[in-house]
């Protein structure tokens, strides 16, 4: 049991994380609010995707553990779950590697993406129903792919795959959702078509962001956590964050800006 108000849909309270004796995360402890774009920010190896993948049960915390609060549900202990068990219920997750099929269609990949849709099998004999193509159309119209659906995702330009794979993750209506880098690659205009977007999304749903792009984090962020080595080092507004002299040092001094 924990405590919380209603505005919390996810706590971490105070996770480690150790591979081999090395400590990727130390006693880690986050609040994340509903409907806000709340981002993890830090250099390299400061431990920002193994706590994704501890949200998501991708890796086990060696101490501590994750809540998850679904509207008007029961809450749930994510540690301790199954991955699949963690996306059934309302939490999304798009990797820091491209995941789309390209040799798929947009609209098969969407297709794919469908809640009980596991596998191509499934998405050939099962078919979709009126209700999950209009729901694919919302999200395509959503992200501004609608133009593309026949389209194999290999051949959309590097954006178009970012904003195919956050459609992908919305088509499952999840509650909570995790982008790890999605402007990665991306030029200043598709980086901040990438932030209207996430405004967009976080009316209906919650957005965790990992990501190195300090113009992206002012221009989108309710809430910047920092993390360095492993732990967390300051968290706030964006203004706040920026402000702090040790964030400065440890990480805007190195590449975190331009
Ligand atoms: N499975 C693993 N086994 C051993 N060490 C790991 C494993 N996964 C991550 N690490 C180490 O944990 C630290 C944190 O890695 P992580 O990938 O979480 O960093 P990150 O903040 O996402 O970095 P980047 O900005 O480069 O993506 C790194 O030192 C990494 O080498
Ligand atoms: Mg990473």
């Amino acid at each position: 049991m924990t405590h919380h108000d209603k505005d919390t849909i996810l706590k971490i309270n105070s996770v480690s994380v150790s591979f081999d004796g090395f400590y990727a995360l130390s006693e880690v402890g986050i609040s994340v609010k509903r409907h806000t774009i709340h981002f993890f920010i830090g250099p390299n190896g400061a431990g920002k995707t193994t706590l994704l993948d501890i949200i998501c049960a991708k890796t086990k915390p060696t101490m501590g553990t994750v809540y998850f609060y679904p509207k008007g549900k029961e809450q749930l202990r994510l540690t301790g779950m199954k991955e699949h068990e963690i996306a059934r219920d309302g939490v999304g997750r798009k990797f820091q590697v491209p995941s789309v099929f390209v040799n798929l269609t947009v609209l098969d990949n969407m297709i794919l993406s469908l809640k009980g849709h596991k596998d191509i099998f499934d998405s050939i004999f099962r078919r979709p129903s009126k209700e999950d193509f209009d729901r694919i159309d919302n999200v395509l119209e959503k992200v501004g792919l609608s133009d593309r659906k026949e389209i194999k995702a290999g051949s959309l330009a590097h954006g178009e795959k970012q904003w195919l794979e956050i459609a992908m993750q919305l088509v499952s209506e999840p509650e909570l959702i995790m982008l790890d880098e999605p402007a990665a690659g991306m030029g200043k205009a598709e980086t901040f078509k990438t932030g209207e977007l996430l405004k967009e999304i976080k009316q209906e749903h919650t957005v965790i962001v990992v990501e190195h792009d300090m113009e992206f984090v002012k221009q989108v962020a309710d809430t910047v956590t920092v993390l360095h080595e492993g732990r967390v080092l300051t968290e706030g507004c964006v203004s706040d964050v920026l402000a702090n002299k040790t964030v400065q040092s440890v990480y805007l001094g190195r590449g975190g800006e331009d």
